[in-house]
């Protein structure tokens, strides 16, 4: 019989929220022959204020023993800026060779975008996630000096930009419109910049069907306000990737429904499945953050394990509440999971 083995770390603040509403609704849509097995990790905040550790080699070697990662969120104010980023989420993406950080955005009915009208929205944000200004390849000299120079190298290589690129061209492939935009910054940044596109355009002859574009990061995000609906799979680096998915998770319903998945396609190790939100302690325990975007999460995950038609229902159960919510009362983190639970059981 099948079975799921995951690694569940609901983190700091409303992290605790929407992971359990995550686990209420994968509960509900797999069927009875899936047995689901669970193991909560309790990194965050408070294991390093107890410990001072973020992530040990120890907890590696557990975590890799399970098929998937199911994250709520990290970090907290009483941390210093970094050591949870760089000490947990970042090693751990970089640990499990995440290269592939998966970030769909899709307009749904019902949903309210700032942008004028209803516009067509449907697009995913291949964004690399192990290279670029990432690595920590930087260092301060003269610090604290007048004179103090900071360097933070972005670091590209041709095996890690090229199964960023083949990623996104397999998957633009498989999509209806099978497009691909590349977005750098190859007029300034032309030593990545150039190794992106050539690589784009000598793995875009392997796919003659992919209709190919490239647009500099910065014309991108004026397109991703005023023609959104260009866009159908996106591939671009590290930094670039985060700053146009916070953009486009704000165009297409904000930051409440908008998922992502940190994903190793060799399955060498567990890929790990996280809403593109925060930990928002403003609003934690008050049960006010909304786990849709946890829940959407939870689908790419039962697709990245080939459960494809439970993760189906998961996006057509939230398609149908987010259109019922449309001019309701704000319902609490619990009311919500409950009624996509329902739905993706019925
Ligand atoms: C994200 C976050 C992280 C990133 C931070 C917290 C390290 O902004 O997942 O987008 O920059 O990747
Ligand atoms: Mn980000």
């Amino acid at each position: 019989s099948r079975s799921i083995n995951l690694a569940v770390i609901p983190g700091d603040g409303i992290g605790q929220e929407v992971v359990a509403e995550g686990l209420k609704v994968l509960s509900a849509v797999l069927p009875q022959d899936v047995k689901l097995e669970t193991k909560e990790y309790d990194f965050g905040a408070k294991r390093y204020h107890a410990t001072g550790e973020t992530l040990t080699d120890a907890d590696l070697d557990s975590l890799k023993r399970h098929d998937a990662i199911l994250l709520g969120a990290i970090g907290d104010p009483s941390v210093p800026s970094g050591v949870l980023e760089r000490g947990f989420l970042l090693k751990l993406r970089f640990a499990f060779d995440h290269h592939v950080n998966l970030r769909p955005s899709k307009l749904l009915p019902g949903v309210a975008t700032p942008l004028a009208g209803q516009p067509e929205i449907d697009f995913v944000v291949v964004r690399e996630g192990t290279e670029g200004p990432y690595t920590g390849n930087g260092g301060t000299i003269r610090k604290g000096t007048a004179h103090e120079v900071a360097t933070e190298v972005s670091v590209n290589t041709a095996f890690g930009v090229e199964r960023v690129v083949r990623d996104a061209f397999a998957r633009a492939q498989a999509r209806p419109r099978k497009k691909l935009t590349l977005v750098h910054k190859n007029n300034v940044l032309t030593f990545a910049g150039h190794l992106w596109t050539n690589i784009f355009n000598k793995v875009a002859e392997e796919y003659p069907e992919v209709t190919t574009d490239y647009i500099h990061v910065d014309a991108a995000t004026i397109y991703l306000v005023t023609d959104p609906g260009r866009f159908d799979v996106i591939v671009t680096d590290n930094l670039f990737g985060d700053i146009i998915t916070d953009l486009a998770a704000a165009v297409s319903g904000g930051i409440g429904v908008a998922a992502s998945g940190n994903i190793n396609p060799t399955r060498e190790f567990p890929s790990m499945f996280e809403p593109v939100h925060g930990s928002a302690p403003d609003i934690a325990g008050q049960g006010k953050a909304d786990p849709t975007a946890t829940v959407l999460s939870v689908a790419l995950l039962l697709r990245h394990l080939g459960y494809d038609a439970e993760a189906d229902r998961i996006d057509a159960a939230v398609a149908a509440d987010l259109t019922e919510r449309a001019g309701q009362p704000a319902r609490s983190t619990s009311a919500i999971g409950d009624a996509l639970a329902v739905r993706v059981a019925g």
